[in-house]
């Protein structure tokens, strides 16, 4: 058992397809914050999985976080398309294709995953990451780095 133990430890390292490379979690609060600045994504990996929790108590109509990933150029012409219209189910965004993925929306204590297919990223460009709860944009982002 022990000597499996150390196998499998020197083997991980080498392994380019170890899942939790291809994965990362991030909450949001009360606050109004994410508890990340960015979001690192090697890109060896084919998809990556982003889960937002909630860490929270507040409901989704008070507080809803989700996550929105546009090129930087976009961010804030799809910023200014937040309106609550739109409905919360779609994260208060019309359909537009400068919004590259969108999670759901969640409230306190909720989680939501989204998975991102490398493919649609221009890696000679910039991605944001942000929240389109209506006013959290301003505060509630950041950077996608492309490792
Ligand atoms: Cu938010």
């Amino acid at each position: 058992m022990k000597i499996l133990l150390i196998l499998v430890a020197l083997l991980l390292p080498f392994n380019p397809a170890f899942a939790s490379d291809c994965s990362i979690k991030i909450t949001g609060s009360d606050m109004m914050k994410y508890d990340l600045q960015e979001i690192n994504i090697p890109s060896k990996c084919n998809s990556f999985e982003i889960t937002l929790n909630h860490g929270g108590k507040l409901p989704v109509s008070a507080m809803g976080h989700n996550i929105v990933i546009t090129e930087e150029s976009n961010f804030m012409p799809v910023a200014q398309l937040i309106n609550m219209d739109n409905g919360i189910e779609n994260g208060y965004l019309p359909v537009s294709d400068k919004i590259l993925f969108r999670s759901d929306m969640i409230g306190g204590g909720e989680s939501t995953s989204l998975t991102v297919d490398l493919s649609k990223f221009d890696s000679t460009k910039s991605h944001i990451y942000f929240c389109s709860f209506p006013g959290h944009w301003a505060i509630m982002k950041g950077k996608i780095n492309l490792l």
